[in-house]
Order: C-alpha cells, then structure tokens, then sequence
C-alpha cells in the first residue's frame, strides 16, 4: 500500500490535491477581436472553467514581450501584454475568478530575460565588467583572436549557447539568443525577483509555476561539456542528466535560489509554486519538492510513459516514492505547450518519438479514434491518482496535434534554430475551438493568429451537444474527484491481469484502466463514469472505470 502520512489534525493545504488548468494565453480564448488571445477571453470563459470544478488556472507568461519564444522571453515582469490587456485587467480576472472558486497561477522566467528588456540594454551600452553587464552572463570569447566561443554548450533550441556582441564579448543563452540567461551569482538579480514575486502575490496570485527551474545555476568555471556523454543518456526535453554536477543542468547550488523563494511565499498564506524541472530521475526531482522548496513538481516520468501498463504502473510507483521520500506528493500532468498532445501521442505505434513522427514520421501510422479513447482513459487514470495534476488546455476536448501546420506559419523558434530538423510546438498552440462560429470556431471574431485546421469546430461542437463528450467526461469525473479521491493519499495496487493498471483509493473507489487487446471483467460496484463502453460488466479495451466498490 502506498501511504503518505498525513495527520488527521492537520488540514490538507488546497494545491496538495488542487485541479490546476493551463491557460496557453495566446490561443486560449480572444476578447478584442484581433485573433489573440487575452485576458477579456479568459474573463468570458471563468463559468465554462468553473463548470469544470477545476481549483486554479496557470497562465503561460502574459507580460510584454516579443513573443520570439511565446513570451518566455519577457522584457517586464510587472506588468502585461497590451496584446493580452492591461495590469486592471489582470486584477479584474484574479478577483473574477476568485468569485468563480478559481485561484490564478503566474508563471515566473527566471532563467533569462528578452533581449529587449531594459536591463538587457544596458548591459550591451556598457563596457565589459560593468555591473550591467554582470546581470548577465558575458564573457570574453577564446581562441587567438577571441573568435571562438568561451565554450561548445549547445543551445536548447539548436546552435551555440553563446552570440557575441559588437565589442567582442559574447553572452549565454541556453535557449534561444532573444533570451540571455540571468546571473544568479548576481544579489541584484536575486532581489528583483523577490520584489516580483510580492508584487504578483500582492495582486492576489496564488503562486508560480516557474519555468526552468533546474538552469539557474551555472558552473563558474564554465567547462566544455562531454556531449558524447550527454546524448547517450538524452530524451525529449533535452532532460540532461546532470545528477549535480552537470556545468548548467540541476546543479546542487540551484536549491539556495529556491529556498528564498520559498521564504517570500510563506509570507503569503495558501500560495503555491510549482517546478518545471526536467532532471534525470525521482532522486533528483525530490530534492525540488523538499519541504522548504517547491510545493508541486511536474511529474514528467508520467507524461514519457507509453500506453503500457507496466510503463505506467512503474512511472506511477516511482513518483509515489520519490515524492513520499520528501513528505509530498506528485504532481500529474498528461500535456502542456511544450509536448505533442497526448491524444496523438497515444494514436501512434509503440515506441514512436512524438517529435521526430512530427517532421517526418509515416502519417499512415497514426489513429486518431485510438488516441483519442485512450487519452479519454488517461484523464481518469490521472485523475483517480492521489497528488495535483494539471490540464493543458483543449485536452478535455479531446484535441489533438496540428502536425500538418504550414511550415510558413511556424512560430517556434525550435523549427528556426535547428535548421529545420525539430518541427516545434506549434501543434499544440492551435487555437482552441469553443463554438462552431465562423471565422475562428469560437475562439474569436476574425482568424486566429494561427490557423485552425478543417473540422476544428468538430470538438467544440461535440462537447456542447453531445451528453457522452469528452468535456462531459472530464466535467463528470473533476466532480467526482472532489468528492471520492480526497479522502486520503492511499493507492493500493490490484492485480487484474498484466496490462491492466488498477488500484483502490482509501476513499472506497477502484480505478481500473484496461490497457489490454480484450475486455475486462470489471470489480463489483457501482460505476461512477467510464470513459468508453462497459459490457455485462466488461470494461472495452483502451478504456477506463472508476468503480465505488
Ligand atoms: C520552458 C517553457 C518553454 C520555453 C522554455 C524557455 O521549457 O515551458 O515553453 O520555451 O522554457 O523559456
């Protein structure tokens, strides 16, 4: 049995078993009619969001920026997007939605600023060594004449890490040259996120998710890095594995950073920060989640598993012990606006990397009806598990990846920077479809910033007519989680059968996910929903149950 202790005394802090939603901004919902996103959208939808019984919404970052990298490339943080609204606006949402039962996330960029922030431009207008320049990471370049890099770190969008300036000097940026990495050695640094982080806490946010929580620190001496080394070990993400001594990935000396954070949110009463953290395994990820540090990290292990029992019963265990290792628990997450959406995910062959498939994968191989029963059972095997979880949004429509946007409409720095060999994420970004209205299926009044694909009021207009929709689902089962999976953090495995993930929560429910080629008889009890046909007691395969036993 996996149990993590709680005392019955102590009463649970809301996010330990929060709903969380991501709000992708841009592609969420458009109030002013010039096919972006924005807050008014968000405001309009509040009801819909509510109808979901979801605890908060994260919202992907919403202050003036650029937008090279979807605004994770921010030129102020204490203030928004005149495309998105105004900080009037942002108050009027955290107070509508606090009206609504719903908490409003921030996500926080620490990692680097834009390029076009201010303090970015003071650092190229002064000379090398300056304190401007020391908000950054310059250095001077090697080789003869200083024509080479000071290092080969690679950038997480392809080429160098480093771009030189006209004097000589060149500046890091692990991701793309539009977004120079912050010196956190810098106190200065470290205090101006302090103040950010009051500021928006004083607004009413709830808390952060914070981007790229495992790059902050840098090693000082800035060695070479053994690429040979790192490929072997790499997955998706470019998820290094640093175990601590990486030059820039999960370095030990991140943790100092986090737990002044942590120290500023417990100023705050009921915040909540939560980890992107891609580091190599539950050991690592735990030591985010120690009790002065984060309060949630994305459990990406499950995300990665494929559509096979024993993947997921093993991704599950392992977050359950990593987690309970530190007194917390996971955090569960199926999507979000960095991966192919898991209803494509599932629709392809065993073993397929979701990425590559995108640029040049068999399109024969893909079947949507099957990504799409069995992302409708992934949400109720997520959903019955103890932790948070989070939604990414258009999952509980049951969309799926535009793999075949036009490649002139590519916003991705990813499909730029590697040359054109990663195809990028614009395929989870579509806007979402809320209606059959032309010309954006709802989403606003003139064509969304990127195109929508033929049929894409399809989703839309299933879940609002149809009593067996995915919406519906997601609907029934949010409600039914509030009431049957927070009792307790209990999970007690059942054995039916290899390829069917099944347990029993504390709280009376059994969740049985049939991920076998033939039905399964299914435990005795009243089915409290399902996510596909069940037959004189048999769950169909690729579907899932709970039942109250
Ligand atoms: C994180 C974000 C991703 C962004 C990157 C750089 O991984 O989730 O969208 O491109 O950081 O900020």
């Amino acid at each position: 049995m996996h149990t993590v202790a709680m005392h019955s005394q102590i009463p649970v802090p809301w996010w330990r078993r929060g709903a969380f939603y991501q709000v992708y901004i841009r592609s969420f919902a458009d109030g002013n009619g010039d096919g972006t996103g924005d807050i008014a959208g968000i405001r309009s939808r509040l009801p819909k969001l509510a109808s979901l019984s979801v605890d908060a919404i994260w919202i992907n970052p919403w202050y003036p920026s650029p937008l090279n990298d979807g605004g994770y490339d921010v030129t102020d943080y204490v203030d928004i997007n005149p495309l998105y609204g105004n900080l009037d606006e942002a108050k009027a949402l955290i107070a509508e939605a606090t009206d609504h039962g719903i908490k409003v996330m921030v996500d926080l960029v620490p990692n680097h600023t834009s390029s076009a922030h201010r303090w970015f431009g003071e650092a190229l207008a002064a000379s090398p060594g300056s304190p401007e320049r020391d908000r950054y990471v310059f250095r001077d370049g090697t080789g003869p004449d200083g024509g080479l890099p000071p290092n080969n770190w690679r950038s997480v969008f392809g080429g160098s890490t480093w771009t030189r300036v006209p004097d000589g000097q060149r500046y890091l940026h692990l991701f793309d040259p539009s977004q120079p990495d912050l010196n956190w050695e810098n106190p200065t640094v470290r205090d101006a996120f302090h103040d950010i982080l009051r500021f928006w806490l004083d607004l009413g946010a709830c808390g952060f998710r914070v981007d790229v929580a495992h790059g902050l620190a840098k090693d000082q001496t800035f060695p070479d890095i053994d690429h040979d080394a790192d490929d072997a070990d790499e997955t998706d993400q470019d998820r290094v594995l640093a175990r601590g001594a990486h030059p820039h990935w999960d370095r030990d000396d991140v943790h100092d950073i986090i737990r002044g954070w942590r120290t500023v949110l417990d100023e705050y009463p009921d915040t909540v920060m939560v980890a992107e953290a891609w580091v190599a395994n539950w050991d690592r990820l735990a030591r985010y989640l120690r009790a002065d540090e984060f309060h949630q990290v994305f459990d990406f292990d499950f995300l990665e598993a494929d559509w096979d029992a024993s993947q997921m019963r093993h991704a599950i265990v392992t977050s359950l012990d990593g987690a309970a290792s530190v007194g917390a628990v996971p955090t569960w997450v199926l999507s979000n606006h960095d991966v192919v959406r898991h209803a494509t995910r599932y629709a392809l062959p065993p073993g397929t990397r979701s990425k590559t498939w995108l640029l040049d994968g068999d399109r024969n191989d893909i079947d949507d009806a099957l990504g799409l029963r069995r992302a409708r059972a992934a949400a109720l095997l997520m959903l019955a598990l103890p932790g948070s979880i989070y939604l990414y949004q258009g999952e509980e429509l049951g969309l799926p990846e535009v793999y075949d946007l036009p490649v002139e409409v590519l916003d991705d720095p990813v499909w730029t920077r590697s040359g054109h060999t990663e195809k990028g994420r614009d395929g989870c970004w579509v806007p979402i479809p809320w209606t059959d209205d032309a010309p954006s299926a709802g989403f606003g009044s003139v064509e969304p910033w990127l195109p929508q694909p033929p049929g894409w009021s399809a989703f839309a207009t299933a879940s609002n007519t149809d009593p067996s929709s995915t919406l519906d689902l997601y609907r029934r089962a949010l409600e039914l989680r509030r009431i049957h999976m927070t009792k307790d953090e209990d999970l007690e495995w059942l054995d039916l059968g290899a390829d069917v993930v099944a347990f029993h929560r504390g709280s009376g429910v059994a969740c049985v996910v049939n991920m076998s080629t033939s039905e399964v008889p299914l435990p005795a009890g009243e089915v409290l929903v399902a996510s596909g046909p069940i037959t004189d007691g048999k769950l169909a395969t690729d579907c899932s149950a709970w039942i109250l036993v």
